[in-house]
Order: C-alpha cells, then sequence, then structure tokens
C-alpha cells in the first residue's frame, strides 16, 4: 500500500512544486514507485515535465469532476519508476465545478484509491491557497510536509498552514500527520536564513526535517530542460540535498 504523502503551504513560491518533483525523482532512484499527482492550476508540475497543460485530456480536473473517470487514463509515465497524474489550466474551474457535489472534499481520495497497490509513494502538489483543492489534497494523504521559505515572514504562514492542517484533522481526518517542516530556499552563508532555521527548530524542534533544501540555481533550471534535478545536475547540491530528503523520509518510516 502506498504512502500517500501532500505538500502543502498557502504561501506561493516556497518550493512546493519542486519538492515534489524532486522528491518523487530521489524516491524512484531508490528503487520506489512513485506516483505524482498535479492539482495546482498553474500546473507547474506538469509542464515541467513537458507535458503540455492547455492540451491535455484528461487531467486530474477529470478525476475531479467527472464520477466515471479512472485513475489509469489520467496517469502518465515520465521516467523511471515515476508517474504523473498531470493538471491542466481548467482545473482552476475544479472548485466551482465540484462546489455542489456532497463529496467535494473526498474527490481525489476516492480517485486514487484505485492506484494505491500500483506504486510505493503518492506525492501530491497543491496550490498556494486553502481552497477546495488543497482541501482534497490534505484528505487524500495521510501524510503533510509543509516546505518554508527560510526568510523571517514565511514564519507567520506555517501557523495558519498548520492551524488548517489541524481543522482538517479533527474534523475530517484523523490520519492526516505531520511529517515535517521543510526548511527551502536556504542562503549558504547567511546569516539571516541561518536566524530563521533556528527558530523553525526552537519553535518546532523534531518536526523540522534534518535535510534543508539550499538556494540552488539547478533547482531553478531543471524544469526549463523538463528533468528533474536528480538528471539535470546529479551532483548539485540540490539533487544531493532531495536524496538526502528521501533517505530520511524512508528512514523515518523505518524507525
Ligand atoms: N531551492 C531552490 N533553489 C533555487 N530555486 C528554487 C528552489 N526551490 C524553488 N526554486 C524556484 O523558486 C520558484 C518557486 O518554487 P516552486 O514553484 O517550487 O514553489 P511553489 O511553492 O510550488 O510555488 P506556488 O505556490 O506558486 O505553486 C521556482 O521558480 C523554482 O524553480
Ligand atoms: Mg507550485
Amino acid at each position: 500500500m502506498a504512502r500517500v504523502i501532500v505538500v502543502a503551504n498557502q504561501k506561493g513560491g516556497v518550493g512546493k512544486t519542486t519538492t515534489v518533483s524532486n522528491l518523487g525523482a530521489a524516491l524512484a532512484e531508490r528503487g520506489k514507485r512513485v506516483l505524482l499527482v498535479d492539482i495546482d492550476p498553474q500546473a507547474a508540475l506538469t509542464a515541467g515535465t513537458g507535458l503540455d497543460p492547455y492540451r491535455l485530456t484528461p487531467t486530474t480536473y477529470t478525476l475531479l469532476v467527472h464520477d466515471d473517470s479512472r485513475l489509469r487514463e489520467v496517469v502518465k509515465p515520465i521516467g523511471e519508476r515515476l508517474w504523473l497524474a498531470p493538471a491542466s489550466v481548467d482545473l482552476s474551474a475544479a472548485e466551482y465545478a465540484m462546489a455542489s457535489l456532497p463529496d467535494r472534499t473526498q474527490r481525489l481520495r476516492q480517485s486514487l484509491q484505485q492506484g494505491l497497490e500500483q506504486v510505493d509513494y503518492v506525492l501530491i502538489d497543491t496550490p498556494p491557497s486553502l481552497g477546495l483543492l488543497t482541501v482534497n489534497g490534505l484528505l487524500a494523504a495521510e501524510e503533510l510536509i509543509i516546505p518554508v521559505e527560510c526568510r523571517y515572514l514565511a514564519l507567520r504562514g506555517v501557523r495558519s498552514m498548520l492551524e488548517t492542517m489541524w481543522l482538517v484533522h479533527d474534523r475530517m481526518h484523523p490520519q492526516l500527520r505531520l511529517l515535517g517542516l521543510l526548511g527551502t530556499l536556504y542562503k549558504e552563508g547567511s546569516h539571516h536564513s541561518q536566524e530563521v532555521l533556528n527558530e523553525l527548530r526552537t519553535v518546532f524542534k523534531n518536526r523540522v526535517f534534518q535535510t534543508v533544501i539550499p538556494e540552488d540555481e539547478s533547482l531553478a533550471r531543471a524544469p526549463a530542460a523538463r528533468q528533474s534535478v536528480l538528471l539535470y545536475q546529479s551532483i548539485s547540491d540540490g539533487a544531493v540535498a532531495y536524496r538526502n530528503l528521501a533517505y530520511e523520509i524512508e528512514d523515518l518510516a523505518a524507525r
């Protein structure tokens, strides 16, 4: 049975998509079968694999909105042991299309049930909001990673993300747990980055991953090359960091 991990933070540009793409690639490199799920209407994860979010059908929109959709008709192979349930730009209309459905918060969870036996990990990329799409992501998963940019103002956003998680946990989905807060965009040698990371560890203690993702241009350039950083720049700091994160996540589960 797959471990289903959602990557969420309502703050934009903190490294959610970068984490889903490269953590997924790192887990696949370790021999795991990994399904990436894009439920962000920006479709950055999808575009970064070379698929065109303007032309694709069927997509996660289909999964969320159409009752008779099948996961296997949506999923595309994107690498060795790596698959993607792509997003399309029409996903921005999904929140409206789902709004009147009685099971609107559970649509993704129900769709993914069909694929949980075939893979070891499902990683879900969510939009920078706490709307119905993100709630579908939270309810479809058992574990949550919150990427936190190593900048002072980012810390305030963590609280509202955690409050949302607890709300979902208490009211709808008690199996959901925080896998970890992930420091991202860490500037090597920056006093400020280090201060923010220290603060994060002081407040959230062992809920913060040991692995910290450094700011590394290869991570920003890899999507333009339609690759994960592991293939694009295999020994870059970014690639090493995401391999370390994959190890940490597997190690945490083994303990
Ligand atoms: N560690 C990093 N080093 C350098 N650039 C990074 C790093 N992480 C992310 N980026 C770049 O920063 C931008 C935002 O990252 P990303 O798209 O992963 O964030 P996001 O949280 O998914 O954003 P959104 O909320 O808009 O979906 C992207 O251009 C990405 O390539
Ligand atoms: Mg994103």
